[in-house]
């Protein structure tokens, strides 16, 4: 008994017990005065907090990144400013579709966010692991993301609603084609790749900018479930991603990636034939070699997972001087929309939960109050709570200021509609036919097949003329899994299997 801590409340009372509630003799109701209890019951009521909109299912670990090649050339930010340099990192793995308790190995893209505690902030890159995305104007996003929620009346996912925004949003074939190749079900997040996917920029000491891409090659090897495995899988378990990540992070195995850039000058961007800030489009590595940066090593499990990981708010607009957003206005969007779901999900002062605030650099605003105003912000003098002030405040940092950004003169404010055309079909051709080898071929065919299984013959039929525009071989091999019934199960996950009554 002596050495064990006394229990208390959470303002410190020693709790009499934790078991046995006061009442009015043996047989007799509850006492109004047990607040003992009360507390208890009230805190479980609050204990869980909105999960995310989207990539709701998570899994997390702790390690570092070291820097393994100069590109100070290309950024003046700290934490690339010399080789061996290194910086604490905080990753979540996501899937996006699935809610909180959903299965790992379901088919959907993977969500690939690391939080670097650099000595200017932190570092944020929110990136998942394909290169590219379904659509390319944030006006279309949450009509995709409910495509891929529940139907409102069935209450099922609904390969109808995805294959009939697909269809019309042809741009989103290069990413459907990702999701329904092998990459589609990783074994883990270890055994995947990073993307930044959007166009970010760098700049160096002398204000010089490039456009850069950023890749996180996995060292595990790009390992994935077909349907059939994946379904045994969530027959056995529906946790096999925190399961594979605990075993190796205890086996001393740890996960591990290489950080490479592209980069692309600011004259080169205006001349290529593809919209470099269209992210729906890669770089082609032969035009924009993959130059390497870095190593991130993830070898520690989070003391608690709530705390830590279900609590990180990570932020597209952390970025650090020498580190900056472009023209991509699917970027542009996710700047303004993830704090916004911060405050909402976590609360007003979500920045100085342990998760994210910054570990090496001290933070310094004006900002006052709110609910949880827990930490202290007055810089060591109370008169210094406005600016300008002449108590010493903090003062800006004209370092964090990006170089001017250079318009085309004839630019004009307006709605630009970027229609469909052949360069959309460019890229998943390339993929296609020259990146995969005949099974993979084989393998999407059949994947993508389970997938539209059920959907209504008009959705099919929109669908397999946009495979057609990437190649006529696609729709030829996806229309005879069809016809043919050789495919798996519906690929994607809890179906519902009558097809929603298509519009006359
Ligand atoms: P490369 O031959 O240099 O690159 C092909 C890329 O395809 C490799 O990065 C490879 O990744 C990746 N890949 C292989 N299998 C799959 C899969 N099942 N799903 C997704 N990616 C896969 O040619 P290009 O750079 O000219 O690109 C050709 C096409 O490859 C592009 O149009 C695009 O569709 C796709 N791609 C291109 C990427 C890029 O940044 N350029 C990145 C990823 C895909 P790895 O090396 O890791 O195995
Ligand atoms: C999570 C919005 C596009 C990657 C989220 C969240 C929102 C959101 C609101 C939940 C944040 C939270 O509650 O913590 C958007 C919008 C987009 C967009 C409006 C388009 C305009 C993208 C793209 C990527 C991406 C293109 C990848 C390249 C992620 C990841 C998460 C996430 C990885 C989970 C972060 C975590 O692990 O906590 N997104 N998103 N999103 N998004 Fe996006």
């Amino acid at each position: 008994m002596a050495d064990k801590p006394t229990l208390t409340s959470s303002s410190g009372k020693p709790y009499p017990t934790n078991e046995t509630s006061q009442t009015a003799g043996p047989r007799g109701p509850l006492m109004m005065q047990d607040h003992y209890l009360m507390e208890k019951l009230a805190h479980q009521n609050r204990e869980r907090i909105p999960e995310r909109v989207v990539h709701a299912k998570g899994w997390g670990l702790q390690g570092a990144f070291t820097v393994t090649h100069d590109i100070t050339q290309y950024t003046c930010a700290d934490l690339f400013s010399e080789v061996g340099k290194q910086t604490e990192v905080l990753s979540r793995w996501s899937t996006v579709a699935g809610e909180r308790g959903a299965a790992d190995a379901e088919r959907d893209v993977r969500g690939f966010s690391l939080k670097f505690y650099t000595e200017d902030g932190n570092w944020d890159m929110v990136g998942n692991n394909t290169p590219i995305f379904f659509v390319r104007d944030a006006f279309k996003f949450p009509d995709f993301i409910r495509t891929q929620k529940r139907h409102p009346k069935t209450n099922m996912r609904s390969p109808e609603a995805m294959f009939d925004f697909w269809a019309a949003q042809p741009e989103s074939v290069h990413q459907v084609t990702i999701l329904m190749s092998d990459r589609g079900i990783p074994r883990s997040p270890a055994h995947m790749n990073g993307y930044g996917s959007h166009t970010f920029s760098m700049w160096n000491k002398d204000g010089v900018r490039h456009w850069v891409k950023f890749h996180f090659k996995t060292q595990q090897g790009n390992e994935w479930y077909s349907d059939d495995k994946a379904a045994e899988i969530i027959g056995q378990t529906r946790e096999s991603y925190q399961e594979e990540l605990w075993n190796m992070v205890q086996d001393g195995k740890y996960p591990k990636w290489k950080l490479f850039i592209q980069v692309m000058t600011e004259e080169q961007a205006m001349e290529t034939e593809f919209n470099p800030f269209d992210l729906t489009k890669v770089w082609p590595h032969g035009d924009y070699p993959l130059i390497e940066v870095g190593e991130l090593v993830m070898d520690t499990i989070p003391e608690n997972y709530f705390q830590l990981v279900e609590n990180a708010a990570f932020n597209p607009n952390n970025v650090v001087p020498g580190i900056g957003f472009s023209p991509d206005k699917m970027l542009q969007a996710r700047v303004m929309s993830y704090a916004d779901a911060h405050r909402y999900r976590i609360g007003t002062h979500y920045e100085a939960l342990p998760a994210n605030a910054p570990k090496k650099a001290k933070v310094n605003h004006y900002h006052k109050d709110g609910a949880m105003r827990f930490f202290t912000n007055d810089f060591g003098n109370p008169n210094a709570y406005y600016e300008p002030n002449q108590y010493d405040g903090p003062v800006a940092d004209p370092r964090a200021e990006e170089p001017p950004l250079k318009i085309d003169p004839d630019a004009v404010v307006a709605r630009f509609e970027q229609e469909e055309s052949e360069i959309d079909y460019v890229q998943p051709r390339a993929l296609y036919a020259e990146v995969f080898n005949d099974e993979e071929r084989d393998r999407l065919h059949k994947n993508m097949a389970g997938g539209m299984a059920p959907v209504s013959d008009s959705v099919k039929e929109r669908w397999l003329a946009v495979l057609k525009k990437v190649h006529p071989d696609y729709e030829a091999g996806v229309r005879k899994a069809l016809e043919t019934g050789d495919h798996g199960d519906p690929s994607l996950p809890v179906t519902d299997n009558t097809p929603l009554q298509a519009a006359e």
